[in-house]
């Protein structure tokens, strides 16, 4: 059975577009697919993305995604089995934790615990990473539950952290990582869902 993901970003969309082309080629595509990007922000860039790749993105105020009315029919008029959040900025309202529960992952350029919560994303976290003179960092895939990067954790991956780094080299090479596994991390999940789970 093949599975419909969803996406929800509120800037760039650089992974929204990388999870996209991934289970557009073999084998994957044959698992799963990006079917919708939903995005709170009118003027995100993952707009032109989703627009360039051809996938149905809906652009909805936090209101309008928070409400159970709007968001639980328009996800399953796409038959949404899975929701991955790809630089989302919102707090994931209760309902839809439980609606998709086991089923929303989060990506977090930190090896969280470490750096997670409220304001702390993007160059933030990196520079926090430096001034502290940690050795390692890397990123995080966890489950989403209604309190920011705190859900269970599902992977991680870590890189060394030398002297000669900087919040831009960090930031280049947790950007590569991020490429390189989340869209796995994804379709592990896809292929353990059961069958008639929605
Ligand atoms: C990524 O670094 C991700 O880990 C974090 O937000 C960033 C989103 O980047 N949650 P993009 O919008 O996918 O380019």
């Amino acid at each position: 059975m093949k599975r419909n993901i969803a996406i929800f970003a509120s800037g760039n969309g650089s992974n929204a577009e990388n999870i996209a082309e991934y289970f557009r080629q073999s084998p994957a595509d044959a698992d799963a697919g990006v079917a919708l990007i939903v995005c709170n922000k009118p003027d995100a860039y993952v707009i032109s993305r989703a627009e360039r790749l051809g996938i149905p993105c809906r652009v909805l105020p936090k209101a309008q995604i928070n409400d159970p009315e709007v968001i639980l029919p328009l996800l399953d008029s796409y038959g949404i089995d899975i929701i991955a959040l790809a630089g989302y900025l919102l707090l994931i309202p209760e309902f839809m934790v439980r609606r998709y529960e086991g089923r929303m992952v989060n990506i977090h350029p930190s090896l969280l615990p470490k750096y997670g919560g409220k304001g702390m994303h993007g160059a933030r976290i990196h520079q926090a990473v430096i001034d502290n003179g940690d050795t390692e960092t890397g990123i995080t895939v966890h489950l989403v539950n209604e309190r920011c990067d705190e859900g269970s954790i599902i992977f991680q991956h870590s890189i060394p952290v030398t002297s000669d780094d900087t919040a831009e080299t960090v930031e280049t090479r947790i950007h590569a990582l991020e490429k390189e596994y989340f869209p796995r991390v994804i379709h592990k999940l896809v292929l353990g869902l059961k069958d008639g789970e929605q």
